[in-house]
């Protein structure tokens, strides 16, 4: 059973990531940048009688990790007060694999969202509101939010501790993971 962290921001060691791995620290996990794969824009094959498929890039070798975490947290920088255009046509291709009848059924998703102008009010209502609908159509379980205020690369980082809704996110995590290898062992 498996942690699966997704960063969609273009930075790979950026405030996303350190929010991200800080939130993580000490929960085994593996870290998935969306910048290094190959997405294409979902297309709609509705009424075309095309497969609901992409086969020319990345994306099914991603949902297969994907299909291997119970637990997946998200982390999406603001980028013009909504989620990074990496992580919209990821979501946008969970379309392909709800057609073609992946079981996103029972997934526990968390996000973390990081801007510098005030996300919690300006951006995660976008975000978290977009997210939890989502989850809720595809059966996911939607844990809940997190947003960091940061901007320059290092800035993150540098904070002394997370924001108290970060520790919040941690600790349901935390017990998320440890009942999950409990069940395993016994
Ligand atoms: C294209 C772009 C658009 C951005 N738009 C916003 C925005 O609308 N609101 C905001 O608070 N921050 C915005 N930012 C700032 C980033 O959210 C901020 O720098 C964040 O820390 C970047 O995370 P990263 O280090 O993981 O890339 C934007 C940054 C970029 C590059």
């Amino acid at each position: 059973m498996t942690t699966l962290f997704i960063n969609g921001s273009s930075r790979t060691n950026g405030n996303t990531v350190a929010f991200g791995e800080r939130l993580l620290a000490g929960i085994p996990h593996t870290t998935l940048h969306l910048i290094d794969q190959h997405l294409n824009f979902d297309l709609d094959q509705r009424g075309t009688g095309q497969p609901q498929r992409d086969t020319r890039d990345d994306y099914e070798a991603l949902m297969a990790q994907f299909a291997a975490a119970d637990d997946i947290v998200i982390g999406t920088p603001v980028y013009w007060y909504n989620m990074s255009g990496q992580l919209k046509t990821f979501m946008d291709r969970w379309f392909d694999s709800f057609t073609t009848g992946f079981d996103f059924a029972g997934k526990r998703v968390y996000l973390l969202v990081v801007g510098v102008d005030d996300p919690a009010n300006k951006a995660t209502d976008i975000i978290s509101k977009a997210f939890a609908e989502s989850c809720d159509w595809l059966k996911m379980t939607y844990m809940g939010a997190a947003t960091a205020i940061a901007d320059g690369p290092t800035d993150l980082q540098q904070q002394a501790t997370l924001p108290a809704e970060a520790l919040k996110v941690r600790q349901t995590l935390v017990t998320m993971t440890q009942s999950v290898s409990r069940e395993t062992k016994s």
